[in-house]
């Protein structure tokens, strides 16, 4: 079969903040799986992406930490592409749109639309912040959505709804920063003709009937009322218009982004030594491109940057498939770092593997309508479908192997109909997984490979090996061989949802070749003739305990809590007192022993403490935010010299300090300094 030529680009990010699991559910899981699945099947594919570092969004969050956008935008391309290697997303090439590249090829778009008259100019009237003494475009100013209600709506666009919209019709306007509602006044700005593409764009829509209807729905009802749109800002971080009469404009962050995915595959080029390659993708009308994105990015990638193709002189490719994913929310709600309502990346990947999320994601990804990340639900992917059907599977056929057949794979003698029907239902089955996977079918996709196994155990549960060894061995030998080959197929066909997972399986079946290698459609690399061992049989997944969920929920609702709590939450300011006061506090670092609830107190703990230079006994009011089992061993800050004094009943020598919060409250840690040591 002959080779497919396909560019997969993801949306590049920006570089202006961590990304979290709901835009790995968005745009990159599902285009990272496509990818991978193309790679097995050997066809010509190229992964691009990169950071978005342009725009007023950048400009606000990198005024707000006190940097330059230049040094801000450092900082978050190295963190996201830092993220998407812990969720294993493996781009060819991940640049930023602050290249030199960039520039010059943007410029080239904006003075090719120009010459073709695509692009006019206008005075027009727009938002200008009397205090800020600036014109508010974009993410500068916050509505109410004209259209849906929204409450945050930006300048351009509108994160309920995905519109593109009409500042001017915004309602309840204020500056973002100050807080000011401000004053229209009037500017020049160039502006892309978008309505004179309107057929052109209907009828590549039209050309295309496969496209997920949400994602047709969405551009043409905005297809409809396509008018011309302002591509010039007002600000100083940008890139600048190539026009004389443009002094101190730049290109709207909208108008220079995507043609970040054609620039980005310039350097990969140039890169990789063969600097006209990227022609091969992007001026080849047989080339597939697909961009992967979030359904807030429809009309930008069904109707700006499509247009913005049209008009240049030069052709390229336009994209073969949109296909836009829905929201991926956090138990119930939007994924906001201000609001602490996220996940901690660097906690999480300490506790769990990239497999683990993947196929969490994967296995609800919201392809047709809003989902969402939930602990428990994590949990239950984890538990019953990797460590109990697929984990499972894989460690009984090992160790049943290693224990009844040496540890080499049983041999084969090809006439048993048994084993023939189950690979022949194995090849069906990859032929299904293969279609679902060309088809952005994530969810069915997981359900599929996970079945596989299911499957698999089920085979293994009615050949019953463990009778079937004492009646005939050989037999026996036979169905443990199916298994195998079954496995061997199911980590081809898990490969592209859980890389490191399959990868593993093969490993331990004791196959040499890399999966990357035999690809998506070798026979087999098992020998009938018994003569491959298999590698150590090690559990693939672990269980997720019901202690551990908790308390992460806990956790999220902490932080959430934390992060809202009103400013009324802090304790006044106390009156001053003199050094010589403070000094007549003993304070030490100490060491908790022991811990115990105390009966009919919910508040108090009581703990014995090693300070160092003796032992003491401690009653602390901290048992609605520690459980017993977990302080011995920790560190501690401790008030020692303060009077003694009994509380229910129970003798107290001294204070456990603690920093305390609308509710919450943590011990301090005095890192790794010994018992005893002072605390001045
Ligand atoms: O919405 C976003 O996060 C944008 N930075 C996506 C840009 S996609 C592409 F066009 F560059
Ligand atoms: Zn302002």
């Amino acid at each position: 079969m002959e080779k497919e030529t396909i560019l997969v680009t993801s949306a590049l990010p920006y570089a202006n903040g961590p990304i979290h699991f709901g835009h790995i559910a968005g745009a990159y899981l599902p285009a990272d799986v496509f990818v991978r699945y193309h790679r097995l099947k050997k066809n010509d594919i190229v992964y691009i992406c990169g950071t978005d570092e342009y725009g007023v969004a950048i400009t606000i969050g990198a005024e707000k930490a006190g940097r330059s956008p230049r040094e801000h935008t450092d900082i978050y391309h190295k963190v996201i592409k830092d993220i998407f290697k812990k969720f294993n997303i493996q781009f060819d090439h991940f640049s930023r749109t602050t290249t030199e590249l960039h520039r010059e090829l943007s410029q080239k778009f904006f003075t090719e639309l120009h010459t073709n008259r695509f692009i006019e100019d206008k005075m027009i009237e727009q938002h200008f912040c009397p205090k800020c003494r600036r014109f508010l475009a974009d993410r500068f100013i916050e509505g109410t959505c004209y259209l849906c209600g929204q409450k945050e709506a930006r300048g351009d666009e509108c994160p309920g709804c995905g519109a593109w919209l009409d500042p001017l019709k915004l309602k309840d306007v204020k500056c973002k920063v100050c807080g000011t509602t401000p004053l229209i006044q009037s500017t020049r700005h160039w502006f892309l003709k978008l309505g004179e593409f309107k057929d052109r764009l209907k009828e590549w829509i039209d050309r295309h009937p496969y496209w997920k209807p949400n994602v047709v729905n969405t551009a043409k009802k905005q297809l409809e009322e396509l008018t011309s749109r302002p591509i010039t800002r007002d600000l100083s971080w940008g890139i600048p218009v190539p026009l004389p009469e443009a002094k101190d404009k730049v290109l709207y962050v909208w108008f220079d982004a995507p043609i970040g995915y054609m620039d980005a595959t310039m350097e990969w080029a140039q890169q990789t030594g063969q600097p006209d390659k990227w022609k091969h993708y992007w001026q080849n009308p047989k080339c597939r491109i697909v961009n992967f994105i979030g359904k807030d990015n429809i009309p930008f990638h069904l109707l700006v940057w499509p247009a913005m193709i049209m008009g240049q002189t030069t052709p390229y490719t336009l994209a073969e498939n949109i296909p836009a994913n829905e929201f991926y929310n956090l138990e119930g709600r939007q994924f906001s770092k201000s609001e602490g309502w996220y996940v901690e990346l660097d906690d999480f990947f300490k506790k769990y593997s990239s497999d683990q999320i993947r196929y969490a994601i994967a296995a609800n990804a919201p392809e047709t309508k809003d989902s969402d990340f939930n602990w428990r639900d994590f949990q239950k992917f984890n538990n019953a479908d990797l460590a109990n059907v697929l984990g499972n599977l894989v460690h009984r056929t090992l160790t049943f192997t290693l224990k009844n057949f040496g540890g080499k794979i049983p041999p084969f003698r090809g006439n048993n109909e048994k084993i023939q029907t189950l690979l022949q239902e194995i090849d069906r089955r990859q032929n299904a997984i293969a279609e679902l996977y060309q088809t952005y079918q994530l969810r069915k996709a997981s359900y599929e490979v996970i079945d596989m196994a299911r499957l698999g155990n089920r085979f293994f549960d009615e050949s019953e090996p463990w009778n079937q060894i004492k009646k005939d061995k050989t037999l026996c030998g036979e169905m443990i061989f199916g298994i195998f080959r079954l496995l061997e197929k199911l980590s081809v066909c898990l490969w592209p949802i859980l890389p490191s997972t399959a990868e593993a399986i093969f490993e331990q079946i004791g196959i040499k070749t890399p999966l990357k290698e035999t690809g998506w459609d070798f026979s087999s690399l098992i020998p009938s003739d018994g003569s491959q061992s298999i590698g150590e049989p090690r559990i693939l997944f672990g269980k997720i305990e019901d202690e551990e969920i908790e308390k992460e929920i806990r956790k999220l609702k902490d932080s959430l809590t934390l992060k809202n709590a009103p400013a009324t939450a802090y304790d006044p300011l106390k009156e001053g007192i003199s050094y010589e006061d403070f000094s007549r506090m003993d304070i030490r670092v100490g060491q908790i022993l022991e811990a115990s609830p105390i009966k009919k107190s919910d508040k108090l703990l009581q703990l014995k403490i090693d300070l160092g230079v003796e032992k003491r006994q401690i009653v602390a009011g901290i048992a609605q935010h520690y459980k017993a089992d977990e302080l011995p061993g920790k560190k501690v800050a401790i008030l020692v010299n303060l009077a003694p004094r009994k509380l229910m009943g129970i003798e107290s020598s001294g204070m456990v300090l603690a920093a305390s919060f609308s509710g919450q409250l943590r011990l301090l840690d005095p890192g790794d300094l010994p018992p005893g040591a002072t605390i001045r």
